[in-house]
């Protein structure tokens, strides 16, 4: 097994993802308040962005990543999608203001996103004209300033939409985490990804 390195989400999905670790024997190395990025017990941990586990493991320079199935939907990549972990659950939904439509005949919708690809997508067959406006974060600010009519976001407690007068609109797709792996990692390293595997999906993770 000390031939695989498993790409770390940084931020929501962090704690959550050492839990499942620790509690399955692995993970001791990781010092997550230190500034170093790579850690080695068992197997070798890298910390990276999300967007970037999707990366490091369809180059094959990880041979597992775990990663939220938001960021699997926005960017599109080659790489095998192993396990559902069950946590970091949320939602991808379409915010605004409450009675709010998200159809306006011939008229531009214009949507707030960290996911331009994804709200792309969920769109695609609806005969909507949408503008989508890019944005890196906050995005429930978008409506308020009127810089967007409706967002499309995760909501995972509720907590931001509400503080900021906005209520879901719709809801769109099941979010959570998921085990990555490279795919000619998975055909090579078949037997230590499916010990890892078993281990990360066993009773002890109920
Ligand atoms: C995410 C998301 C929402 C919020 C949802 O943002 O974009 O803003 O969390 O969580 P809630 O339903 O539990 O309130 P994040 O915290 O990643 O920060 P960001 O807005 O800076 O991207």
């Amino acid at each position: 097994m000390n031939n695989i390195t498993i790409a770390l989400a940084k931020g929501r999905l962090t704690q959550k993802s050492l839990e499942l670790f620790r509690k399955n024997g692995f993970g001791e190395s990781i010092d997550e308040k230190s500034r170093k990025l790579i850690f080695k017990d068992k197997i070798t941990y890298i910390l990276v962005k999300p967007s970037d586990v999707l990366t490091y493991v369809e180059k094959g320079v990880a041979d597992l990543g775990i990663v939220g199935k938001d960021i699997i939907l926005e960017f599109d990549s080659d790489v095998y999608e192993i396990m559902d972990l069950n946590f970091g659950k949320c939602k991808f939904s379409i915010a605004g203001f409450e009675n709010q439509k998200t159809y306006k005949e011939n008229e531009v919708l214009r949507i707030a996103s960290k996911y331009p690809n994804y709200v792309r997508k969920i769109f695609k067959d609806r005969n909507q004209k949408i503008e989508i406006i890019k944005l890196n974060g906050s995005v429930e600010l978008a409506p308020l300033l009127n810089l967007s009519d409706v967002i499309v976001d995760i909501v995972e407690t509720g907590n931001t939409i509400k503080a900021n007068g906005l209520v879901v609109l719709e809801d769109l797709t099941e979010i959570s985490a998921k085990l990555i792996a490279n795919k000619v990692s998975y055909r090579f390293k078949y037997e230590a990804i499916k010990e890892i595997e078993n281990l990360l999906g066993g009773k002890n993770n109920d």
